[in-house]
């Protein structure tokens, strides 16, 4: 049965669901992914390539992970960290150093901020939860300086190789089993494996990109095929 909301009721779909499963989503992602979303967002932020004392926006940050590989990686670096499900920032506040971090409640679409601001903008599986993909990059370019990037990790459908078989499985039985013992929530883990299959193909997403403006668009694929990180640059 699809649990995908319309568009109109996406963002209200969505920031109810991720407050429902805020405590248990670190937990979730290190069981789902084998502990490889650790990985990835240090291939994330070091795509970024923001400058020693550069500013850096993690829209979407959730508990904050993102933000917090960026201090890890990068001397001096400004960073904002912005949601619109505060519970989801709240377990993210609860974490060490998480005073070095500038935690702020926006929506994606309206980024408070003047344009050129930042060095870079990263989004951490963002993107298949929004309505309109190729809004959400243009108001993430907006507030990017020339030259500076704006990049997303993001899961994509089952690619069509000879691990689809075993792909399928881990989407459709693993995810919302595991989801639902750890997380007592059933709909926001058949919600996962259904958006990331209703979602762009890397090569769309590229699209995507430079339709929003953005250049010299690359993105490379992880884990079999089933994420990808995006790279544009203003
Ligand atoms: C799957 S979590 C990702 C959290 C974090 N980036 C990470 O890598 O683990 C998706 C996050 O996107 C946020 N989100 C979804 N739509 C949003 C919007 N329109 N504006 C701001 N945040 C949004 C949700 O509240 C949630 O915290």
């Amino acid at each position: 049965m699809s649990v995908l909301p319309a568009t109109e009721q996406k963002a209200a779909y969505v920031n109810q669901m991720f407050g429902g499963i805020a405590e248990q989503y670190d937990l979730m992602n290190r069981l789902m992914t084998f502990g490889q979303d650790r990985r990835w967002r240090e291939m994330l932020v070091h795509a970024a390539v923001v400058p020693e004392g550069g500013r850096l926006l993690d829209i979407a940050t959730g508990t904050g992970d993102i933000a917090f590989e960026a201090l890890r990686q990068t001397p001096g670096v400004r960073v904002v960290a912005a949601d619109f499900s505060l519970p989801m920032m709240q377990v993210g506040k609860a974490k060490p150093d998480s005073q070095q971090v500038g935690w702020l409640g926006a929506d994606t679409f309206t980024l408070p901020f003047e344009d050129d601001v930042f060095d870079a903008v990263t989004s951490g599986f963002l993107l298949r939860n929004v309505p309109d993909v190729v809004e959400a990059l243009r108001e993430q370019r907006r507030v990017v300086r020339p030259g500076g990037h704006v990049v997303c990790l993001e899961t994509s459908p089952p690619p069509d190789n000879l691990l689809r078989p075993a792909i399928e499985m881990h989407l459709r039985y693993v995810i919302p089993t595991v989801g639902t013992l750890v997380s007592g929530s059933s709909y926001a883990y058949d919600y996962l494996p259904q958006s990331s299959k209703a979602f762009m193909t890397p090569e769309e997403l590229a699209g995507a990109f430079r339709v929003a403006g953005l250049r010299l668009v690359r993105f490379k694929q992880l884990m079999f095929g089933t994420v990808a990180i995006h790279v544009g640059v203003k």
